[in-house]
């Protein structure tokens, strides 16, 4: 393998931090591009379940160092939690995670905006954001007013922090929102930044370097190519790109040196927040798959919205990323339905779309065309090898790969890492 970046091809939650971990075994660098800890990436090793949300999952494997790049926002005070949450569990980052010092900062305020802001939002224009200040610090990095880690880590960090806390105030008080201690958010700012200082780094050459020695480099998408800033169901979306593009971005790793793209998938879809979700089940079965699929959010907790398979989605996730192969994760939360479908066009106001459409407003309107399928009715959780699987279950996956014009590599059947497949299209690559 060269580089492979791995990236959601749907709303997020696909089950990227179980792949990245299984991928990652194999990987010398894992690299987080984009987001922020708006992100929660899952991965479950024996009997011990983490959560990460801006560590790179494949900081879980010993041999494996971590980078998060520019185009990651940072929470200072979130990844410090984070790190002595690994720290306490026996795993110890420093000296393998490094943190781009081009990379932004979340400061309070942005967290802060994120609330008021949607909280003044009308009905309709609701996004559902995590609250973790994502959309505000990416606007001030769009404005050029946003603060670096190479900020964060500089000796006058006061005198650029306080202007920008005396005018985020002003603006926090127009919202209605209470101000912030000036004093105080400095004084915990700098006492992150002393801790956090041994792990910024410029990684751009570190990662150049490991390119030239022909290390393997796994970049880790967060979120997934419906929040993608530009190619998502804009505005109910995330504020970076999620998609494969943003790892050059992100990176400062040219796109000549990326060698594939794995798309991750769930074998139905789920949505949290707000937004269009035109396979969306609001009935029993849409109650089942959440059931089954324990599909609550891993950053927020919230209830995940769970419907069909949508090839329409997969197949614009195919053409963006460039998806080499797909790994379809959670193909065992299907095991007992009856019935399954897979949606493989829209109908809008008399005509048939097979692209999704740019205008929400017109998407929102889309009603599925659906294709059905008899359920398999059999436990797949056991299988080791994709003979293993119920004939029908093979007929659906076969099925997904010809509506979407990418092959199944990886099947995943179960959260553990044993509870997963290789299958041909993953090949040497993986
Ligand atoms: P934000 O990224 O917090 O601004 O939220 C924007 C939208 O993206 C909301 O609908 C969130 O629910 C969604 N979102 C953000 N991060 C994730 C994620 O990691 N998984 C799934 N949805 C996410």
């Amino acid at each position: 393998m060269s580089s492979t970046v791995l990236i959601g091809a749907q709303w997020g939650d696909e089950g990227k931090g179980k792949i990245i971990d299984v991928l990652s075994a194999r990987a010398d660098w894992v690299v987080r591009y984009q987001g922020g800890s708006n992100a929660g990436h899952t991965v479950e090793i024996g009997e011990q379940r983490f959560v990460l949300h801006l560590i790179p999952s494949g900081l879980l494997h010993p041999a494996c160092r971590g980078i998060i790049g520019n185009g990651v926002v940072v929470d200072p005070v979130a990844l410090l939690k984070e790190i002595d949450g690994l720290r306490e569990r026996g795993i110890e980052p420093a000296g393998r995670l490094f943190v781009s010092d081009r990379a932004h900062v979340v400061l309070p305020f942005h967290r802060l905006l994120d609330a008021r802001r949607e909280q003044n939002r009308a009905g309709g224009t609701l996004i559902g954001t995590t609250k973790r200040g994502i959309g505000p610090a990416y606007g001030d990095k769009a404005s050029r007013v946003g603060l670096r880690m190479a900020d964060l880590v500089a000796p006058d960090l006061a005198d650029l922090l306080r202007p920008r806390l005396a005018e985020q105030n002003r603006i926090l008080e127009a919202l209605g929102a209470p101000a912030m201690d000036t004093a105080a958010v400095v004084a915990e700012y700098q006492a992150a930044a002393a801790r956090l200082a041994p792990f910024v780094a410029d990684t751009i050459p570190m990662l150049h370097a490991a390119v030239a020695r022909g290390e393997r480099i796994l970049f880790e998408g967060a979120q997934g190519t419906m929040l993608d800033i530009d190619f998502g169901t804009y505005p109910f979306v995330t504020s970076s790109n999620a998609t494969a593009g943003g790892a050059c971005a992100g990176s400062g790793v040219p796109p000549h040196r990326i060698g594939q793209v794995v798309g991750v998938v769930k074998a139905y879809t789920t949505r949290v927040g707000e937004g269009p979700f035109p396979t969306e089940l609001k009935d029993e079965t849409g109650a089942r798959l959440r059931e089954e699929g324990r599909e609550f959010g891993a950053t927020t907790g919230r209830p995940r919205r769970c419907g069909w398979f949508d090839a329409v989605v997969a197949r614009h996730a195919v053409m963006i990323n460039g998806i080499d192969w797909w790994a379809v994760t959670k193909l065992d939360v299907l095991d007992a339905l009856e019935t399954l479908r897979i949606c493989t066009a829209y109908e809008c106001d008399g005509r048939r779309l097979e692209h999704v459409p740019a205008d929400v407003r017109v998407l929102e309107r889309c009603r599925p065309v659906y294709e059905d399928f008899r359920g398999w009715r059999s436990s797949t959780r056991e299988a080791t090898r994709f003979e293993d699987l119920p004939e029908r279950a093979r007929a659906y996956l076969a099925r997904l790969e010809e509506l979407t014009g990418a092959p199944v590599g990886i099947l995943s059947v179960g959260p553990r890492r044993e509870s997963t497949l290789w299958l041909k299209a993953a090949g040497e690559g993986a």
